[in-house]
């Protein structure tokens, strides 16, 4: 096998209450990638269609993510990739995580999987620090593993994956600005109180739970940040608004879509998402704001293959 067609998922990181170390892969959105064995040694950057992104492969995360793969092989011969993009940079889904994932994904399977998916997200995660500055795996995990994944630990990695109930969807608005992760850091405090981990701590303990349990209920009220959220919102037109109409509509619960401008809804069953799309998507019609909306079950497998 010298040649492989991947999808490469959009995750959803944080999922409100997990700054940093929870996050959810989606099954009806991401990218398009042809990973391919070439005589000539290290990683080329051959097409990348749909966003205007740098093409060396030291600018590019997929670039970065596959030399950080390469330096632990010692290989006669090296990769190209071609990436069509159907995630926006900057909107919150992990546009950058789809092609450090999916390059080091398809790399392992045209290897004969020497590394373990844990290794996996370590190379990727050196994308992300390209794009956002920090290595954070909330979203490269999911995309790697699938369902939700929650990084107990960044030093040294623990990675839990962690099954979604059968019924769950999330739809996810995009307000057609771009917000780039490394501005939406910059806005966050560095110290919280101790009342304000209680708050959160309770939330993420509750949301993992109510996942092993399929406890719907439970879900949505563990969906709340008491720390990020309140910082953030304020670089999203309408938020308020939408999450508000989301919850009203009937959704489990609603936030912010990793680091924004997405807002992401959690619902039990696919008509009940499809409802908080229409919803969502006429609050943004009202505030004349232009948007992409998009609702997916939980893809528990992550990368797959499609050609
Ligand atoms: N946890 C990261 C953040 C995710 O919120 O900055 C970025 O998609």
């Amino acid at each position: 096998m010298n040649e492989l067609k991947i999808f490469a998922p959009a995750t959803i990181a944080n999922v409100s209450c997990g700054f940093d170390v929870l996050g959810l892969c989606l099954d009806t959105v991401g990218d398009e990638m042809i990973i391919r064995k070439i005589a000539e040694k290290g990683i080329k950057i051959t097409k990348l269609v749909g966003q205007d992104l740098p093409m060396e492969t030291d600018k590019n995360v997929a670039g970065v993510a596959g030399l950080t793969m390469l330096e632990k092989l010692d290989l006669n011969h090296g990769f190209e990739i071609e990436i069509y993009k159907n995630i926006k940079a900057g909107s919150g889904i992990g546009s950058s995580a789809a092609s450090s994932a999916g390059t080091v994904w398809a790399m392992n399977e045209l290897l004969g999987k020497p590394f373990t998916a844990k290794e996996l997200v370590s190379f990727a995660m050196e994308g992300e620090k390209l794009a956002s500055g920090t290595a954070h795996a909330d979203n490269v995990a999911p995309a790697l593993l699938g369902d939700f994944t929650l990084i107990r630990s960044y030093t040294p990695l623990d990675i839990i994956k962690i099954p979604a109930p059968s019924k769950l969807y999330a739809t996810v608005i995009h307000p057609q600005i771009e917000v780039k992760t490394s501005d939406s850091r910059s806005v966050l405090k560095q110290n919280i109180s101790l009342k304000e981990s209680i708050i959160q701590i309770g939330n993420l303990g509750g949301l993992i739970s109510g996942l092993y349990t399929s406890d719907y209920d439970l879900i949505g009220r563990s969906l709340h940040d008491e720390i990020v959220e309140p910082l953030r919102s304020i670089l999203i037109p309408g938020f308020k608004e939408v999450k508000e109409s989301a919850i009203a509509c009937g959704a489990l619960g609603a936030g912010i879509s990793g680091s924004g401008p997405s807002i992401f809804a959690l619902s039990k069953g696919k008509e009940m998402a499809e409802k908080v799309a229409k919803t969502m998507t006429e609050t943004y019609k009202t505030l004349n704001i232009d948007y992409d909306v998009h609702v997916s079950k939980i893809n528990s497998k992550g990368c797959r293959i499609i050609g």
